[in-house]
């Protein structure tokens, strides 16, 4: 007992002389909405909470939770990570092929803080004898992978390596979906399949599954279908050196900065030895980023 006591007086101490605000301010550094308990640490915000959303990151409260807005439309948020800087949302960002029912508007990130992560998705398409081609604008090609079937039994669920379902990885920076698919004669390939369709996914959340073909065969009456997609955002501020001696740096006291990964902007961390919320001032000028013992 006597050995425990001094303990906890160590980091009382080192409380009180960093800011009698700081369980004030790690309180304030998330809000939420009332219909989740998915937080939503700043930047990220609800209006009318404190702290405010900084520009680009606001978020709606919808019936099931936080939700957000993109182009006209609002789009369920499944978890935000603060220091990884990736969003996961659950949408259908899916393309299909021509006279297919779907020919959904592209998928579009354009004029937002984020881009579909390249780690954490893979671009994948389920079908039968065919290409399909990643665009980047209405030419470039960017990426794809082909999918031949040549009898249903060589269809397995849960394989996606070719037969009837194709992955590729994401190019680094997508803001935009814009699929082109090409039908392959191919001799080998009997069986046949009237649509086809491509989307990006969280890569550890898909698993093939040989009934969708049914599902995708009849695509006139399917629905789209809404699958995690994770995206990263960073500040949109140039890079580090740049973003330094602007007013609008938003890495705050005891952190640093750093290039995010997909190219556009910076990140902020807290330095080593402190944890809490880089992109946060506190009240009366305090730092978020908080001393760990
Ligand atoms: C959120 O709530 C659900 C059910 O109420 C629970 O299963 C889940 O663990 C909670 N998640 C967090 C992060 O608290
Ligand atoms: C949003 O909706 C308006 C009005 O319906 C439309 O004119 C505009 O093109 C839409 N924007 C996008 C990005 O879809
Ligand atoms: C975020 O959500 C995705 C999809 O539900 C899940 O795979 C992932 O583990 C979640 N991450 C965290 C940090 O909760
Ligand atoms: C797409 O094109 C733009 C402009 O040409 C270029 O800056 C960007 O790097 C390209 N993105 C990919 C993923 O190829
Ligand atoms: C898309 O594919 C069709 C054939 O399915 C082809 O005619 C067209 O030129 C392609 N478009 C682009 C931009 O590659
Ligand atoms: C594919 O094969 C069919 C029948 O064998 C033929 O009519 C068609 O022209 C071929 N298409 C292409 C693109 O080679
Ligand atoms: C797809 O539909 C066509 C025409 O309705 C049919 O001949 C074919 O067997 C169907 N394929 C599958 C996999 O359901
Ligand atoms: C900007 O960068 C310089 C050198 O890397 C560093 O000394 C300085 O503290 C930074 N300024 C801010 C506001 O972080
Ligand atoms: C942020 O800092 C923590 C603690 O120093 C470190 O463990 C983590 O890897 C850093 N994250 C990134 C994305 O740099």
């Amino acid at each position: 007992m006597a050995e425990l006591l001094p303990f906890p007086l160590v980091p009382w101490l080192l409380l009180t002389c960093f800011s009698p605000f700081f369980v004030h301010s790690m309180e304030s550094s998330t809000s939420s909405c009332s219909s989740s308990n998915i937080s939503i640490p700043y930047p990220f915000g609800v209006y009318g909470q404190s702290p405010s959303p900084a520009e680009g990151f606001e978020i709606t409260c919808g019936s099931s939770g936080p939700m957000l807005p993109i182009g006209n439309n609002s789009i369920s948020i499944l978890n935000i990570s603060l220091l990884d800087g990736y969003v996961t949302i659950l949408a259908s960002a899916a393309s299909r092929s021509r006279h297919c029912g779907g020919d959904f508007a592209s998928f579009s990130l354009e004029g937002t803080s984020f881009t579909f992560s390249d780690t954490r998705n893979k671009l994948t398409a389920v079908g039968c004898n065919m290409v399909a081609m990643l665009l980047n604008g209405t030419s470039d090609y960017s990426g794809g992978c082909a999918s031949f079937c040549s009898t249903s039994n060589s269809i397995v669920d849960g394989a996606c390596s070719g037969v009837a379902c194709c992955q590729a990885p994401v190019p680094k920076g997508l803001k935009k979906l814009s699929l082109n698919f090409t039908n392959i004669n191919a001799s080998l390939s009997k069986y046949t399949l009237a649509c086809a369709e491509a989307f990006i996914v969280e890569q550890n959340s898909y698993a093939f599954a040989a009934a969708y073909l049914k599902v995708l065969n009849n695509s006139n009456n399917s629905p789209p279908q809404y699958r995690p997609v994770v995206l990263e955002w960073s500040i949109d501020g140039g890079s580090c050196e740049e973003a330094n001696r602007s007013a609008s740096y938003a890495c705050k006291e005891n952190s640093y900065c750093y290039s995010s990964s997909n190219g556009i902007g910076y990140r902020c961390n807290c330095t080593e030895g402190f944890l809490g919320n880089p992109y946060l001032q506190g009240p009366g000028g305090f730092q978020v980023c908080v001393f760990q013992l």
